[in-house]
């Protein structure tokens, strides 16, 4: 059996740069599920299509030549990688990624980077929906404010001018969309074991992440 560890959460509370330590420090691969979403939003709104027509944007899915390198998304040749991190990408993500049709199209592709050594997997329904036999789930959340701060800071840091009122609000949008929709809402697997990390150092989320992991 492949060990997998699951780190779901909503928007900006870190499951990214905690799934990429995770996966450092045990030597396990990373699935960036949210970048799946985010290329099919991207290639969806460039093909012209609907985005509220979830067939459509299903059928998108098996044609894109996706591949991933060293970290970088190529969509074809292009390294798509720095388009995908924009918020007007997120929120094209979270428009495509309500139709259940879309989710099955990628759900496959998610379960493809289950390899060895082993695999974290960050997202909205890693361990509910993708990898309900997880070994180690983890459901990871911090307050708004805390969360449009980081999503401010980094944005700053690669140079992108940012607002933290009109982050705050883009985040608060994209959490109401994710945990209402019908289509794998987000919320904690059962088993999940919750981290709030508001008030943490990533160092000290990655140590409770690796002392629940030897337990
Ligand atoms: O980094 P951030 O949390 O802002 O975004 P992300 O994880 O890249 O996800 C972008 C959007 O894709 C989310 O708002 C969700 O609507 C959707 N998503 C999803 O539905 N299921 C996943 N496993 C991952 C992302």
């Amino acid at each position: 059996d492949i060990p997998v560890i699951t780190i779901d959460g909503p928007t900006a509370s870190g499951k990214g740069t905690l799934a990429d330590e995770v996966g450092k420090a045990l030597g396990f691969g990373v699935l960036d599920s949210g970048a799946l979403y985010r290329v099919t939003g991207l290639a969806a709104r460039r093909a012209g299509l609907d985005l509220d027509d979830g067939a459509a944007v299903a059928a998108l899915v098996p044609t894109l030549q996706l591949s991933f390198r060293d970290g970088h998304v190529f969509l074809g040749d292009e390294d798509v990688s720095a388009r995908l991190r924009a918020e007007a990408t997120g929120l094209l993500a979270s428009q495509v990624a309500a139709h259940a049709p879309v989710r099955e199209a990628l759900h496959q592709l998610q379960l493809d980077f289950r390899r060895l050594p082993g695999l974290v997997a960050d997202g909205r329904d890693m361990g509910t929906a993708i990898f309900p036999d997880a070994a180690l789930k983890v459901f990871l959340t911090a307050s708004a404010a805390t969360r449009a701060e980081r999503r401010y800071k980094q944005l700053i840091s690669k140079g992108i001018s940012a607002n933290i009122k009109g982050l705050r609000e883009d985040l608060e949008a994209r959490d109401e969309r994710d945990k209402n929709r019908s289509a794998s809402p987000l919320t904690p697997a059962q088993d999940a074991q919750l981290l709030d990390n508001s008030a943490l150092t990533i160092e000290a989320s990655v140590a409770q992440v690796l002392d629940w992991w030897q337990k």
